[in-house]
């Protein structure tokens, strides 16, 4: 039995593959390298370089190499981007996804693991939000997303599949073992931004917005830990082997930081003062999301065991530094 995981060489699919293969699972890699690296694939998982929307291609590793589930990664995930470029998102994101889910189908994989997002629910309020909370997805980014959702309800209840949907809130972390962590060219993530900052990457980072309706007028999420979901995925995985039910579950830990109390986690983990400027709002950001996180819990069993800030800024800047030692300074490794 072979796990066919896409984008296996980015941030969140590289430690799935790093999970699986602690897991003892055997592990096929697809992944275009357009924003990951095959170094972040990382023996005994095997690199297949290509695009999870070539049916022949998928279709030939499903038969050759008897995959019995796909975890599916691969997408474009920057919000700002999906407003400017939405065909590109509903091209990557979702008619290559329609693409995917039918080679599954057709090539009799029964159990479909995928990396939906919070980013599904739209405006929020600082409430936490469950997953049957109705949707109505503010980007471009989130729609692209939510259709693949709507496929796979379909397509589970026409066909001999089983899948298992996982709306992530805010990724952050890296592996405690200092395997892998976020690498991607140009990140424009929060906790990233500011680890960068940290390390002198950059002169100064923005806050963007500090007029919403939170405690300290900047935005709110929930950030979990990269390995903590990766345990969601791997239970997710145990899951459908079992041969249960298809489901959609939140992950995220329930409560929140705001983006200023990031930027002081930061500041006090690095021991930097770095400049902050106070920027306008980001467009397509909503102002609070935070998880209802029951449901992952009581369905797949799962429990978080590193929901700490701290510990995560802390493994953010470890990467950062392995990091830089690794890439040198390249222009598109910032
Ligand atoms: N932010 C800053 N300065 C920065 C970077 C981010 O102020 O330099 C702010 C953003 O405006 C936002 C918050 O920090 O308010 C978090 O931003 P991120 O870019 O880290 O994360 P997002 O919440 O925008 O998006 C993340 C994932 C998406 C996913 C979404 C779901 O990147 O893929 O969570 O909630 F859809």
């Amino acid at each position: 039995m072979t796990v066919l995981v896409t984008g296996g060489a980015g941030y969140i699919g590289g430690h799935m593959t790093l999970g699986l293969i602690d897991a003892g699972e055997q592990v096929l890699v697809l992944d275009n390298l357009s924003t990951g690296f095959a170094w972040a694939v990382q023996p005994p998982a095997e690199l297949v370089v290509g695009d999870f929307g070539d049916a022949a291609l998928v279709g030939r590793l499903i038969r050759e190499r008897g995959v019995d589930a796909i975890a599916h990664f691969a997408a474009k995930i920057v919000v700002p981007d999906s407003l400017s470029d939405p065909l590109g998102y509903y091209d990557n994101n979702t008619a290559k996804a329609l693409s995917l889910i039918r080679s599954a189908v057709e090539g009799g994989v029964k159990h479909f693991i995928f990396s939906s997002t919070a980013a599904v629910y739209g405006e929020t309020s600082a409430e936490p939000v469950a997953e049957d909370t109705p949707l109505n997805p503010i980007s471009p980014y989130g729609r692209s997303k939510l259709m693949v959702e709507w496929m796979l309800q379909d397509a589970s209840r026409a066909y001999d599949l089983r899948y298992v949907a996982l709306r992530y809130f805010n990724v952050a972390g890296a592996d405690p073992k200092g395997r892998l962590g976020q690498s991607t060219p140009r990140a424009t993530h929060l906790i990233k931004r500011g680890v960068q900052t940290a390390l002198g990457r950059f002169p100064s980072m923005d806050i963007f917005g500090e007029d919403y309706p939170t405690r300290d007028g900047t935005c709110l999420r929930d950030y979990i830990q990269i390995t903590d979901l990766i345990d969601a995925h791997l239970a997710a995985l145990a899951y459908l082997r079992a041969g249960r039910e298809s489901v959609t579950c939140n992950c995220g830990y329930g409560h929140g930081a705001t983006v200023n109390e990031v930027i002081d986690v930061v500041k006090r983990v690095s021991g930097v003062d770095f400049k902050v400027n106070h920027a306008p709002r980001r467009p397509g950001d909503p102002a609070a999301i935070i998880a209802k996180a029951e449901k992952v819990r009581e369905t797949l069993g799962w429990r978080p065991k590193r929901d700490d800030l701290d510990e995560i800024v802390r493994q953010a800047l470890d990467w950062e530094r392995r990091l830089h030692n690794r890439l040198g300074e390249p222009p598109d490794a910032v």
